[in-house]
């Protein structure tokens, strides 16, 4: 039988050690490279604390398998077995420019399953964690379980590249959703988006594309406390490739993709 109770004592170790790690590396000065844009970043602290999670884990957990958005480890095809679903830095743009509103995020799985979510907001102090079946908690606190909002009093994460020319989507579809909610915001971490939906601090978040390692913890805390998460197409989302996406407190959901997005046919 797995013990999750002990990996998810690791896991929390690990995170907290690899966000001190972090805030130690403020002073130092950054190496910043770019990946599939000239926006897309990553810095030697991105890789260092990657590295760090794949070596503890291996130690540890030598069966466990890594998928990291940092590419250090093996290559994965499939979620078999527990896999560790890792995003060092998420908002490393936030990281670079202002040294805070990022996150560490760490999601495990067993064959397919999310069973443990680790979201570590290194600067505010904030672990958010949760092991399914037992609640979420931000550092001591156990979070409330989710409820619906209207739409018209709901806040919502969205960035801003709906309305630019994009191939994803039409703005004229997501447009009246952002006229009729009480306000869009845009923190530049996913996993801290997620965060904050499962803390209660936003309604929803709907991004055009979305990687595993930026939503794997976050889907396992929102869905725990009884949150939708899918594609911006109400599908389930496919864990081994990237997607839009949708996380929202649950009826908020039912009722934007109905009301705005047309059960997801557009
Ligand atoms: C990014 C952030 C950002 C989101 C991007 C992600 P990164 O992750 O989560 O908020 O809009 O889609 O790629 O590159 O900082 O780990
Ligand atoms: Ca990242
Ligand atoms: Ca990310």
């Amino acid at each position: 039988m797995t013990n999750w109770l002990e990996i998810d004592t690791y896991a929390k170790k690990w995170i907290k050690e690899a966000g001190e790690s972090i805030k130690e590396s403020f002073s130092s000065e950054l190496v910043i490279q770019t990946k599939s844009n000239k926006n897309d970043l990553v810095t030697q602290i991105d890789k260092g604390t990657e590295e760090f999670l794949i070596k503890q884990i291996n130690t540890v957990f030598p069966s466990h398998r890594i998928l990291g958005e940092e590419g250090i480890s093996e290559s994965l095809d499939n979620l078999k077995g527990i896999v560790w679903i890792i995003d060092p830095i998420d908002g490393t743009m936030n990281f670079v420019h202002m040294q805070r509103d990022f996150a560490i995020s760490i999601g495990i799985y067993e064959d397919g399953v999310g069973k443990i979510g680790l979201i570590y907001d290194v600067v505010a102090g904030e672990l958010y964690h949760s092991i399914k079946g037992h609640g979420v908690f931000m550092n001591d606190t156990k979070l409330k379980p989710l409820e619906k909002p209207n739409v018209e009093e709901a806040i919502i994460g969205l960035n801003a590249t709906w309305v630019t020319e994009n191939k994803r989507i039409d703005s004229s579809i997501l447009s009246p959703l952002a006229k009729d909610v009480r306000g869009t915001r845009s923190f530049g971490s996913a996993c801290l988006e997620l965060a904050y939906i499962a803390a209660g601090r936003l309604d929803a978040y709907i991004t055009l594309r979305l990687s595993p390692w930026d939503y794997a913890a976050g889907k396992v805390m929102i869905e725990e406390l009884g949150g939708k998460v899918t594609s911006l197409r109400n599908e389930p989302l496919d864990l081994m490739t990237q997607q839009s996406f949708f996380a929202s407190k649950p009826g908020l959901h039912e009722e934007i993709l109905k009301k705005y997005l047309n059960n997801g046919a557009w």
